[in-house]
């Protein structure tokens, strides 16, 4: 992506090698909240690319935990709902749940019951798609609550990990 926008969130993308793991390069986004400007120009660029390709969209939903950085940011540029996923337990009252699986073992999130009505058009947000485990999770959740996806969109994807295999909407990211 050519957007002047875009490649000033690149040139505040922190590369940590060998984090949380050894041999994992850890590419960290809150430089980028750390300024304004740049944050607000990643936000627009979000929001004019889902006004012009998901016609429509009446839901922004956001994964916990760092899609909460991009995903009410959007929202309200759009004039939509924001919507949560949560990892398991955070929620009260009627939940949906899914379960996924991690490198290791299981785990699950959830949506409350109400907060998203059959047949509304939504689009899913978070910071990075990697496997694309916790993506297809969120999209499991939004079959289960009878919503259409129209896309799934992320500030990174990490091409070399396939995760939009996982995945049967359009993938919108930025950066790799
Ligand atoms: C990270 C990242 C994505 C997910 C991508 O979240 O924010 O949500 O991993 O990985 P995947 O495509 O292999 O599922 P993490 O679970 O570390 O939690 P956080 O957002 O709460 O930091
Ligand atoms: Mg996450």
């Amino acid at each position: 992506r050519d957007d002047p926008r875009i490649q000033a969130v690149k040139n505040l993308v922190e590369l940590v090698e060998d984090f949380p793991k050894p041999g994992i390069l850890f590419k960290n986004l809150f430089p980028v909240l750390r300024n304004p400007a740049v944050f607000n120009g990643l936000i627009q660029v979000l929001s004019e690319d889902i006004k012009a390709r998901c016609s429509g969209v009446e839901v922004i939903v956001g994964l916990d935990s760092r899609g909460f950085l991009f995903g009410p940011g959007v929202a309200l540029q759009l004039g939509v709902a924001f919507v949560p996923v949560r990892k398991k337990g955070k929620l009260p009252g009627e939940t949906i749940s899914v379960e996924y699986s991690l490198e290791y073992g299981k785990d699950s999130c959830e949506i409350q019951k109400n907060s998203i009505r059959p047949g509304q058009k939504v689009v899913i947000i978070d910071d990075l798609l990697a496997t694309g485990g916790t993506m297809k999770a969120a999209c499991d959740l939004m079959e289960a609550a009878k919503a259409e996806v129209l896309a799934c969109v992320v500030v990174i994807e990490l091409n070399e990990l396939n995760g939009k295999d996982k995945l049967k909407y359009p993938v919108i990211s930025y950066l790799s």
